[in-house]
């Protein structure tokens, strides 16, 4: 199995590029279910998950070809079953966006509970679909452990998520376009990469509106066109950059191919604590900042501070001046990972599973440690940078599954990280 061996504490400077979003790309390929035409899709990381996600369209009957480097074509050529196959449904939780759109291509669909993460307590739960495709007029049966859902037709309904999903928001959105009538959806997520996808379906014929507010409805349309969608810049993947910038603190980084509209959370957190940076449409300059100082975070659904970068800000806080309370309000196991800090010699106090106490500034120091899973890895590659000594990192599927040869484009920066 893959590793990353890093040597901590080398200087980082220059210019990193930022990818194609993982959140925005994993949801587009199901999309080719509702269309027997081309759709072209740019600047596609070449990431796990994103492989993932093509191998169940292709076993679906799909074409995927690349056509360039981050573009490919997909179309469909000839339905081959009704199953979600359970060896690549297991590796990524966003495989679940399939569900919809198989029930209202073929009428019917059988999958396993999603795989994923395990950053919430037992399985990451996927009631809210459930319910909503219920709600359009699907049949569910549980049996064997294997979900199976049919409808002749789905209905448009008035759909109420008792919680805020990204996913079930996104997946009764694509689901709802070629329902019969109209369905509303409430108390939806407003994350950018929805309304990505909601202008690219519109581009296509759909007929949604009020993406990027809590209420939005879809009105049933009988065909959907193909088309050519550009995944935005991934914005998690542009925040832990900043971090790691901010947090090393040894020289001017520039990030480019970015979005910094999309994390303002963020760059209010960076003023309070004295993080030195410029912002232009598309790129982040962090230079070196005097001292960077404590502040509490408390993660929240878009637009506030995000989940995803809840990790990395943390271990940015080992590095400031006082005492942080990180406050995770949408993950119970996602600060689990603060023990492999604590590890590393950082001064963390768990106060419950969604709260932890940041003591710094605390040196950290290079030791073996295996990735729990995305988020964290990528923060434990932060803190191992920021290490003095040597750290090796095991289970690195874990962070290529979200970032694209992050190894190639830390070593642009000046990191030594090798990956053996
Ligand atoms: N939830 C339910 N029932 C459901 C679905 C969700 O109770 O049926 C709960 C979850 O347990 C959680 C909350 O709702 O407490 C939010 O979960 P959500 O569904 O929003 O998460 P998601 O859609 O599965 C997406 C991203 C996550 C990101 C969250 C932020 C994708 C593929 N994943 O997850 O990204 O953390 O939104 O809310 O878009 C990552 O990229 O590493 C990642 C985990």
């Amino acid at each position: 199995m893959a590793k990353f061996i890093i040597q901590g504490r080398k200087p980082l400077k220059g210019e990193i590029e930022v990818s194609g979003s993982k959140n925005a790309a994993l949801k587009i390929f199901p999309v080719a279910l509702l269309t027997k035409e081309t759709i072209r899709v740019f600047n596609v990381p070449e990431i796990e998950d994103v492989f993932r996600a093509q191998e169940i369209l292709v076993g679906l009957g799909h074409e995927v070809k690349k056509v360039n480097k981050g573009v490919f074509d997909i179309k469909f050529k000839n339905q081959k079953g009704f199953e979600l196959p359970a060896d690549l449904v297991n590796k990524f939780r966003a495989s679940v966006m399939f569900v919809g759109p198989m029930l209202v291509a073929f009428g019917k669909v059988i999958f396993p509970h999603p795989g994923g993460c395990v950053i919430g307590a037992g399985i990451r739960p996927i009631d809210l679909f459930l319910d909503a495709f219920q709600r359009m007029g699907a049949k569910v049966k549980i049996k064997d452990n294997y979900y199976e859902l049919t409808a002749k037709k789905l209905k448009g309904a008035n759909i109420f998520f008792s919680k805020i999903s990204v996913t079930a928001s996104e997946s009764l959105i694509t689901t709802a376009c070629l329902a019969q009538g109209e369905t509303t959806l409430k108390n939806c997520a407003m994350e950018p990469e929805i309304v990505s996808l909601v202008e690219y379906l519109n581009g296509c014929g759909a007929k949604i509106t009020g993406a990027g507010t809590p209420t939005i409805k879809i009105k049933g349309i009988k065909r959907l066109r193909g088309g050519e969608y550009k995944i935005i810049p991934d914005r998690i993947e542009a925040g832990t950059f900043a971090i790691l910038a901010a947090a090393s603190n040894s020289g001017e980084v520039l990030i480019k191919n970015c979005n910094p509209n999309h994390l303002e959370a963020l760059w209010t957190l960076f003023d309070k604590i004295g993080v030195n940076y410029i912002l232009t449409k598309n790129s982040i300059k962090i230079l070196p900042s005097k001292k960077i100082l404590s502040c509490d975070a408390a993660t929240h659904e878009y637009p506030g501070f995000t989940t995803d970068l809840q990790s990395p800000y943390t271990v940015l806080m080992t590095q400031a001046h006082g005492s942080s309370l990180i406050h995770e309000t949408i993950y119970d196991r996602r600060l689990l990972f603060t023990d492999i800090l604590t590890q590393m010699g950082a001064n963390i106090i768990m106060a419950d599973p969604h709260r932890v106490v940041v003591n710094g500034p605390t040196k950290l120091y290079g030791r073996k440690l295996v990735s729990p899973d995305l988020r964290a890895g990528a923060a434990l590659i932060i803190a191992s940078l920021l290490a003095y000594g040597k750290t090796e990192i095991d289970n690195i599927y874990q962070i290529d599954r979200g970032y694209a040869k992050l190894d190639e484009r830390l070593r642009e920066l000046g990191a030594d990280i090798k990956r053996i």
